[in-house]
């Protein structure tokens, strides 16, 4: 048998960190340490140098993120601190001590003007600090590291929650609806919702096939968020309106793509695992996590 990785997570108990760890904890192939806040603030470079080079790491995942969209148009320098600045010492520790540097990224790249999904030839243009901050951060990392893979997910739902936005979209749906409380949800914003054990299964399959560079990690399929609404509550069996709003009367801080669902032209020429389609992937989350 071939000798295992040793693996670095960063943001190990963020909402895809903890199914990173849920699932390359059960593999022979990975050597994890997991790294949560209290042990490496990504700001920090001496923080990142001194933990990064004590041992021979050869892969370091880099899944933390200031991930708070509409606080981050306020917060611009923390968001730049965390996801751009934060991501270039990670880059540059993972650099010197030759592992892979692999950044975890959005969607929120892309400007969202266009109904058809994105490929990763596609030119991002963000229209938010969120996206904006993740894009440096690709930049810096694909510069500095010779060896990076950028994965960029989307919408995610995992069972950890996020932990940067207190919750994800299912539980909040869910939580609502239980409470009789009204929703409205925008029906005419689309994207590719993406389950982090999913993407934790992908990122597992990509780093077997060795790939670097950029790849589009989200479910297949893509829907707008009231028919995503509507299919968590159909599926955990709660019979509770949604009315449909256009995304012009949910006005927030950040402006959001209206369209930023992601599509993989790569993926194939790697591996024959395929992103299964986002329904499935819910179906497979709310049995989890005994919803139905
Ligand atoms: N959530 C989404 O819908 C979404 C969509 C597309 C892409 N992404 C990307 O996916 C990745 C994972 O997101 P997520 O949903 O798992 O978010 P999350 O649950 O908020 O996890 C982010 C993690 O980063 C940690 N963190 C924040 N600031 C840090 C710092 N300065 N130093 C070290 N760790 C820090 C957080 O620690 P604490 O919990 O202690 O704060 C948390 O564990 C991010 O790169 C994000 O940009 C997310």
């Amino acid at each position: 048998m071939s000798q295992s990785l040793k693996v670095a997570l960063i943001g190990a108990n963020g909402q895809l960190g903890s199914d990173i760890v849920n699932h390359f904890s059960q593999s022979d192939r990975y050597q994890l340490t997991t790294l949560t806040r209290t042990d490496i603030d990504i700001r920090k470079a001496d923080d990142v140098d001194r933990i990064l080079t004590s041992q021979k790491f050869d892969v370091v995942i880099n899944s933390a993120a200031y991930v708070r969209v509409d606080d981050c148009e306020q917060e611009v320098e923390t968001a730049f601190n965390v996801n751009a600045i934060g991501a270039l010492h990670v880059a540059r520790a993972s650099r010197d001590i030759g592992a892979l540097c692999v950044y975890i990224s959005t969607d929120y790249v892309f400007r969202g003007d266009r109904p058809d999904p994105y490929t990763e030839d596609d030119m991002p243009d963000p229209i938010s600090i969120y996206g904006t901050s993740k894009l440096t951060g690709e930049y810096l990392v694909k510069q500095t590291a010779p060896r990076s893979l950028i994965l960029r997910i989307s919408s995610v739902f995992g069972k950890a929650g996020a932990s940067g936005k207190g919750g994800n979209f299912v539980e909040t749906m869910i939580k609502k609806a239980k409470a009789g409380d009204p929703l409205k949800v925008v029906n005419d914003m689309f994207m590719s919702p993406t389950y982090t054990y999913d993407a934790a299964i992908l990122l597992d399959e990509l780093l077997k096939a060795g790939t670097t560079g950029i790849i589009h990690g989200a479910n297949s399929d893509n829907c707008s968020w009231h028919e995503f609404a509507t299919q968590i509550l159909s599926l955990a069996n709660i019979d509770h309106p949604i009315e449909a709003i256009p995304a012009s009367a949910f006005p927030t801080k950040a402006t959001r793509p209206m369209n930023s669902a992601l599509i993989s032209d790569r993926l194939g020429d790697i591996t024959n695992f395929k992103m299964r389609p986002w329904q499935e992937a819910l179906a497979a989350y709310l049995a989890e996590k005994s919803y139905c």
